[in-house]
């Protein structure tokens, strides 16, 4: 039997992003963002949720791009800080020992130290409420070469950092089986 627990903003699981951007100083700032995931193959695409109030809001209507950092199960600790208080009263990045880099491709800085980042230019911007979606088209993504399993990025090397509903941070589990593949045998 279901229980209905009502209406609520609720996924299982979600990412742990990092979102970053320069402020209207120029200075670059990030926040966390379990809401988001990638919204387009053609062109690629990703779409991260984001209070009005924040501060990140305005930077990225600025400059009208973003980077989305995975941070590993290691970075709990900064992601959570980045996630609790604001750019506009200080600089976060320096505080969690995070180096900024400026992208090429876009006006926004990315985080070194995360294993994989995601170049952003904002394609659109959607009002939902509380929050607006910022939709960016994906320039490049990068990812540190110890990630790599056959030129591809490797989930188990990323080690990425799991957000729950539940308001706790979770490491991902072992193997299940191969996608586009196991449900064949139901054919
Ligand atoms: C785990 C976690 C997930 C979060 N997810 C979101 C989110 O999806 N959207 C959002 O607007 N705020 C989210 N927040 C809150 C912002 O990260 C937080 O308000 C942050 O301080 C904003 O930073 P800024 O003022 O420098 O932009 C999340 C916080 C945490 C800890």
């Amino acid at each position: 039997m279901k229980i209905s627990l009502g209406a609520k903003p609720l996924a299982f699981p979600m990412p742990t992003f990092l979102v970053a951007c320069y402020d209207l100083k120029g200075q670059a700032n990030a926040m966390t963002v379990a809401w988001g995931g990638v919204v387009c193959g053609q062109p690629p695409c990703l779409g991260v949720a984001i209070n009005h109030v924040r501060y990140t809001y305005e930077g990225i209507v600025k400059n009208k791009a973003f980077t989305v950092n995975i941070p590993k199960t290691s970075q709990s600790t900064e992601a959570d800080y980045l996630g609790m208080y604001s750019g506009k009263d200080r600089d976060k990045l320096a505080r969690a020992k995070f180096t900024a880099i400026k992208s090429q491709l876009v006006n926004a800085p990315y985080i070194d130290d995360c294993p994989v980042v995601i170049e952003c230019e904002l394609a659109h911007e959607i009002d939902l409420g509380s929050h607006g979606l910022f939709v960016g088209t994906i320039l490049d993504v990068k990812a540190n070469e110890n990630t790599l399993t056959d030129g591809n990025i490797d989930i188990t090397k990323v080690d990425p950092l799991i957000f729950s509903a539940s308001r706790e941070y979770y490491q991902i589990g072992s193997f299940v089986g191969k996608a586009f593949s196991v449900g064949k045998s139901l054919k």
